[in-house]
């Protein structure tokens, strides 16, 4: 049998980057059909940078683009990041001039990845992406691959290691969000701006590529509903738990009748629940299959080693041959994502009152309730030292959201409320 070797051109050389380097220093021969990869070239912005990686042999390019159309490259593996500017030029140019390109960039895919994927397509080379949703955890090709021969309505997880690292930071010690995101800094876990992790957008760019890979329509992080962990307060962490809940940051993407919709939004899971069991960086998903019913998988969804395992399993891929449409059909035929008014989607809530100590309150908050048509799951009052009121917390049955957001509006406006009405949603899955 002809071996073949694949020339590698690696753009970036930060954490993945560095970490697949590694990886290929020391596994040269780990492609299932006995091809070798070989690093034919590397970018990155600083040559002079220090690296945990030593790339004085290998050839440099300042121009990550040229790197991508350099006749000794065969497959452009990106690992800059970064939805636009110099990632998104060497992909696209490494598509056009026919190589397959291996990325980790899921804000590159979520918000440009029907256009890439027309490019590779009409290339005929792959454009895969493993790393780029829960990192070293295989999901993305549980959904291209495995799951095919199946209809998913549902995928539902924690997405991103970040913000399921503050969040159980705050279960645990009691601290409040600052002090614990400013610890996540201190300790490499969370970005000098944490904004795209901590606002949730991450999370909406990996959820916006599984809802792409489930239901075979185009990828839109614009139609993406999203709210971060910033709000989450260490009053409601403490009675979630009181409930027998956990609060996580869930990014879900389902298939409805009308549409589909992405969404991400801290929501309460209960405590034995396996999201609520998923604590520090690690990520979990869901996957909900009309065939094969419910599957679950947790892993790592970061770090060099598994993020650069799943990179490598790619290129892998590209070595054996493997090829399918990007996002399970082929780009032209990929359906519009149809946006859901969300106030018709139906969802159980936790709802958080702080409210005057006085007769009639309990009264007139279920009345309330029932007025609107919603119906109380259950109900908990607990005088809680510093609230600035007594906190009355209760969960609810299925509502729409339009009802709850009109029941909120009307406890809100009651004389014994003294705090805005904090309203959660109950995980869907
Ligand atoms: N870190 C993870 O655990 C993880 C997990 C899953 C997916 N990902 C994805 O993997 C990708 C890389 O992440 P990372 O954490 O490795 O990032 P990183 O540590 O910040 O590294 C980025 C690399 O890109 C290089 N770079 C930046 N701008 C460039 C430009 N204009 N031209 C050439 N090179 C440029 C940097 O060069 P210098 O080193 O010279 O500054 C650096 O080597 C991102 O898309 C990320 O979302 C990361």
């Amino acid at each position: 049998m002809v071996r073949r070797t694949w020339r590698l051109g690696v753009a970036g050389l930060g954490t993945v980057g560095a970490g697949l380097l590694d990886f290929l220093a020391g596994n040269p021969d780990f492609a299932p059909a006995g091809d070798r990869a070989e690093i034919a070239g590397v970018s990155a912005r600083s040559r002079s940078r220090p690296r945990p990686v030593d790339i004085s042999h290998l050839r440099w390019f300042d121009d990550p683009v040229a790197m991508a159309t350099s006749d000794d490259v065969d497959v452009l593996v990106e690992l800059i990041g970064g939805s636009d500017g110099t990632a998104k030029a060497a992909v696209e140019a490494a598509l056009r001039a026919k190589k397959p390109v291996v990325t980790a960039n899921k804000a590159l895919i979520a918000e440009h990845g029907r256009e890439l994927a027309a490019i590779a397509e009409a290339s005929e080379v792959p454009l895969l992406f493993e790393a780029a949703v829960m990192g070293g955890t295989p999901a993305v090709k549980m959904l291209r691959e495995a799951m095919v021969g199946d209809e998913v309505s549902a995928v539902a997880g924690i997405l991103n290691g970040t913000c399921n690292f503050i969040l159980s930071e705050m279960d645990a010690t009691g601290r409040p969000f600052a002090e614990v995101l400013a610890e996540a800094q201190r300790r490499g876990y969370a970005e000098a701006d944490p904004t795209m992790d901590v606002g949730g957008f991450d999370a909406g760019h990996k959820a916006t590529i599984l809802a792409a890979l489930a239901f075979g329509c185009a990828p839109c992080f614009e139609a993406a509903e999203i709210e971060g962990v910033q709000a989450v307060d260490q009053l409601d962490i403490r009675l979630a738990r009181e409930l027998g809940y956990r609060i996580k940051l869930v990014a879900a993407a389902l298939r409805e009748a009308d549409g589909i919709s992405v969404r991400v939004y801290p929501a309460l899971a209960r405590l034995d629940h396996p999201l609520a069991q998923t604590s520090g960086a690690l990520n979990a998903l869901f996957i909900q299959g009309k065939r094969i019913g419910r599957i679950f998988i947790q892993g790592p969804g970061a770090g060099a080693g598994p993020t650069a395992a799943a990179v490598a399993a790619d290129i892998s891929d590209v070595m054996t041959g493997q090829h399918r449409p990007v996002f399970q059909k082929p780009a032209g035929e990929l359906k519009p994502f149809t946006r859901i008014d969300a106030s018709r989607h139906a969802s159980r809530a936790y709802i958080r009152l702080l409210v005057r100590d006085q007769p009639g309150v309990i009264a007139a908050v279920s009345e309330t309730l029932a007025e609107c048509g919603v119906s109380i799951d259950s109900f908990l009052q607990k005088p809680v030292e510093d609230a600035g009121g007594v906190p009355i917390v209760l969960t609810t049955h299925l509502a729409p959201e339009s009802v709850l957001r009109d029941a909120m509006d009307r406890m809100a406006r009651l004389d014994a409320v003294v705090a805005e009405p904090r309203m959660l949603r109950i995980a869907p899955i």
